[in-house]
């Protein structure tokens, strides 16, 4: 019982004043001038470089035990806070990795030198450059949260920090590690922030992440280029190919024609689907904020449903013959695709990549041969809305917001939460304070200052109503 009260002092607000505002911002600043490009070996001693100006920067916050674990790949950074045994532990995850910048021509500023700017979206100013929202602004969030709770001593539960350098690679080190530790990363709940809010008015939890099956696709025809004058028209080329199979995956419902792809989706019930249709979406907007004149998704389902509880295949890339300066006639000898598959709850990523594979070979002429490799992948994930985590984070948006969050299911992608509750049995909450706007892995990416900073004033209140909510459930 002591152990709650202790130093569990009423919800003070936890507002920053502009010296604290500015240090942060430039912490940050020095942060994403890093380019931790977890997928180009170039930049190995970068990814490096990131790992320990993060270690520096949570031993600052005043966490214990801070370590640079090296694995196969890059490194993960380690630090805690325990303040008792007795009271329930935090464990939360973020990635210092981002993804490659390219291309580069397409950024208004250099994607490594960020800069502050005013959109539209963010009015009080947006930091620009990669990893600003996914995910160093985020992770460099809670570390800033930390270091105000411990340095006001007012700390509610025990805090385990786990950042890893391979989120955008598939996370498969850290994979390994987790399966090896499950006694040091023991804890009561996980907290991620490294998803989004409706907007800047509605705060919003994500409930749910999709699955993810990524493969690639090779065929080759002749054994080498060929004159498309002398051979056009007597043998099968592999782009013109792979395009006709591409383009039989989906039906004109767009629904996939994977035989057994839908077997194991798990499909909402109907007062869900009404609830989802509650959330606010503004479909002009949306169209808008991409310059599309219309949208394009599965028969019988609306757009939000489409981006978050539906399956989809897409092609991510698609390449072979001649794509340089003007023209050359020429029948590629070989043509290749890039294809990934978002999954729902249910539906196992290995098995959706078998089906692919089976049935790609079965649609593939005689006139080609064809290739396939499986790359990363991994599981949806869904919490539930009754847990004393969903109810603690509620609690903190509608703090700091002034607004009750509403549920959201999102349509990316984190393969590790639904490892870390398979290996450490433990659920997570989703607790980002991005936009879909906010341009994550494209040109320009940026991250509200508006954001950063609420972030940072929300998740003391998450610790100290979990911490309440924890006590509550276990008298
Ligand atoms: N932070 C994103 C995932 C995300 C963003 C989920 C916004 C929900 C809302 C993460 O870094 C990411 O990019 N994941 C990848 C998968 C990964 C295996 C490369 C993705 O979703 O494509
Ligand atoms: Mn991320
Ligand atoms: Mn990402």
């Amino acid at each position: 019982m002591i152990y709650y009260f202790y130093n569990l002092k009423t919800l003070t607000m936890y507002l920053l004043t502009d010296n604290m505002k500015k240090q942060y911002l430039d912490e940050l600043i020095d942060f994403l001038k890093i380019p931790s490009i977890s997928a180009d070996p170039k930049y190995k001693k970068s990814v490096k470089k990131a790992a320990e100006w993060l270690s520096n920067s949570i031993s600052k916050a005043g966490c214990e035990n801070v370590e640079i674990i090296e694995t196969k790949g890059h490194p993960i950074v380690y630090g805690d806070k325990i303040i008792d045994k007795k009271l329930p532990t935090v464990l939360i995850y973020g990635h210092y990795d981002v993804q490659p910048a390219d291309p580069l021509d397409l950024w208004n500023s250099p994607p490594f030198k960020p800069i502050i700017k005013k959109t539209k979206n963010h009015p009080n100013g947006a930091i620009y450059a990669r990893g600003a929202c996914d995910d160093k602004g985020q992770t460099f969030m809670h570390i800033k949260a930390l270091e105000i709770m411990i340095s006001r001593n007012e700390l509610p539960c025990n805090i385990k920090l786990m950042i890893e350098g391979e989120e955008e690679v598939g996370s498969s080190n850290l994979e390994f590690f987790v399966r090896k530790n499950q006694r040091k990363l023991k804890s009561d709940i996980i907290l991620i922030s490294d998803t989004g809010i409706l907007n800047n008015n509605q705060p919003s939890i994500t409930t749910g992440l999709r699955g993810l099956s990524y493969m690639e696709v090779k065929l080759t025809g002749p054994n080498r280029d060929l004159h498309s004058g002398l051979y056009g028209g007597t043998v099968a080329n592999p782009i013109n190919v792979l395009c006709k199979m591409i383009s039989s995956l989906k039906d004109d419902n767009n629904k996939i024609k994977i035989p057994g792809f839908y077997d194991d989706v798990m499909e909402i019930s109907n007062s869900d689907r009404k609830e989802m249709s509650k959330i606010p979406f503004d479909l002009e907007l949306f169209k808008k904020s991409i310059n599309v004149k219309s949208i394009s998704g599965e028969k019988g389902f609306t757009t939000i449903e489409r981006k978050s509880i539906r399956p989809t295949l897409d092609v991510n890339g698609i390449w072979g013959g001649y794509s340089g300066e003007g023209a050359k006639t020429v029948i590629p000898s070989e043509a290749n695709a890039k294809i990934s598959m978002r999954l729902v709850p249910n539906q196992n990523w290995k098995k959706i990549s078998k089906l692919f594979i089976k049935h790609l070979k079965n649609i593939t002429p005689n006139s080609v041969n064809i290739e396939i490799k499986t790359h990363h992948g991994g599981q949806a994930y869904i919490t539930p809305e009754s847990s004393i985590g969903y109810r603690a984070a509620s609690l903190a948006y509608k703090k700091s917001f002034g607004k009750a969050p509403c549920s959201v299911r999102d349509g990316g992608s984190i393969p590790i939460v639904p490892m870390f509750e398979e290996v450490l049995g433990c659920k997570t909450i989703l607790m980002g304070f991005g936009l879909d706007t906010d341009s994550i892995h494209s040109p320009n990416e940026h991250f509200g200052i508006f954001n950063f900073f609420k972030g940072i004033e929300t998740i003391p209140y998450f610790h100290k109503n979990f911490a309440k909510l924890f006590y509550m459930n276990s008298t």
